[in-house]
């Protein structure tokens, strides 16, 4: 039997790693993998005896056990938390804003360049800010005063067209990855870090960080002006980068068990089912400002990538996976 490394080996950076879990899955349960794109990975079908159905790189869903209306309620933070809030189950709040003119009148008032500001105002002029539909960290951040504000709101113009406002909290990070009523895997995320080479500064390291993010789409570090960035950081020790923990910004991903288990367990469930959602990758903070039993849910992901588990030896879980899908869509078990 090819193992996962066999399926990975060989392909270029930009290959899709859904492409590679899912021809090693394919091999694993006796499925047949297609690529119809020259070999890219970007298009794919799986197919049994019986039936064949197409995945997508890109923004297509890997899941297609989710359904279309479930996944894009989960990709708006807002909507969201409204249906989270109904359900019973905590989150970190907030507003939403429009950056642009452009529709207008399809929505209602209060929700305009002027109102964030106001908003801004409301929480102490100091708030995590982050587009509304966005992901992978990218201009997650927290911002204080205005004028920082009003530079955010420019430059993330450009990019996106809404931004959610929400008060800065803290607390100890988890994604939970849900199946059903199952939960798959656990993992405790960690801050991004530069590791210092004994002879550039951090502000130097943070630049070569940075540039490689924007190489992947991604806004930078927001790291505010200090002058201890100028420090000659010893080789081998760590600056930790405040913020976004996302695996995309450079984050670490460790699999690891919340605190209290059962309880961050039932409430991601909770939420994958309130969404309507049958995978579901759910993103809380727990010992939510030092409070030990306090928990929020930061956001819930629909389409969320599992390079984790490659990158920790579980092919198992993958497998888990995408047997799950290929049974939910009836290449399996018919
Ligand atoms: N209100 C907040 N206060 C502090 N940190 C936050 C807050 N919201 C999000 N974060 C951090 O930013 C990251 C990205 O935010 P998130 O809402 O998950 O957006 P994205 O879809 O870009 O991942 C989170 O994983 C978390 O580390
Ligand atoms: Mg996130």
């Amino acid at each position: 039997m090819r193992s996962l490394g066999d399926f990975r080996s060989g392909r270029p950076g930009s290959y899709p790693d859904q492409a590679v879990y899912a021809e090693y899955a394919c091999a694993e349960l006796g499925l047949a993998f297609a690529d119809i794109d020259g070999g890219t990975g970007l298009v794919f079908s799986v197919a049994s005896t019986t039936k064949s159905i197409h995945f997508g790189a890109g923004r297509c869903s890997w899941y297609p056990q989710n359904n279309a209306t479930a996944s894009t309620l989960a990709s708006d933070k807002y909507f969201t938390n409204k249906i989270l809030e109904r359900a019973g189950v905590p989150t970190l709040g907030g507003e939403y804003f429009f950056l642009h003119q452009r529709h207008r009148a399809h929505r209602p008032s209060g929700h305009e360049r002027e109102n964030a500001l106001e908003y801004f105002r409301k929480l102490g002029v100091s708030a995590f800010v982050k587009p509304l539909l966005g992901s992978r960290g990218d201009f997650a951040q927290a911002l204080h005063g205005e004028a920082a504000l009003i530079r955010y709101l420019d430059e993330v113009a450009r990019y996106y067209d809404s931004i959610l406002i929400q008060p800065v909290v803290s607390g100890i990070e988890h994604r939970i990855f849900v199946l059903d009523d199952e939960v798959a895997y656990s993992a405790r995320k960690y801050p991004p870090f530069v590791l210092g080479d004994g002879g550039r500064t951090i502000r130097d390291l943070l630049a070569a960080h940075n540039e490689a993010l924007r190489s992947h789409g991604l806004s930078p570090a927001a790291v505010d002006g200090d002058a201890s960035l100028d420090i000659v950081l010893p080789s081998g020790a760590r600056w930790e980068i405040p913020g976004r923990m996302n695996l995309s910004a450079g984050g670490t991903m460790v699999l690891e068990t919340p605190r209290p288990e059962l309880a961050a367990y039932a409430l991601a469930k909770r939420a994958a089912k309130a969404l309507g959602l049958r995978v579901a990758a759910v993103d809380m903070f727990t010992e939510l400002t030092g409070d030990p039993h306090a928990m929020a849910i930061i956001e819930v992901n629909s389409n969320p990538s599992i390079r984790l588990l490659e990158q920790s030896g579980r092919d198992d879980l993958i497998l888990k996976i995408w047997r799950h899908t290929f049974s939910a869509m009836g290449l399996l078990g018919v």
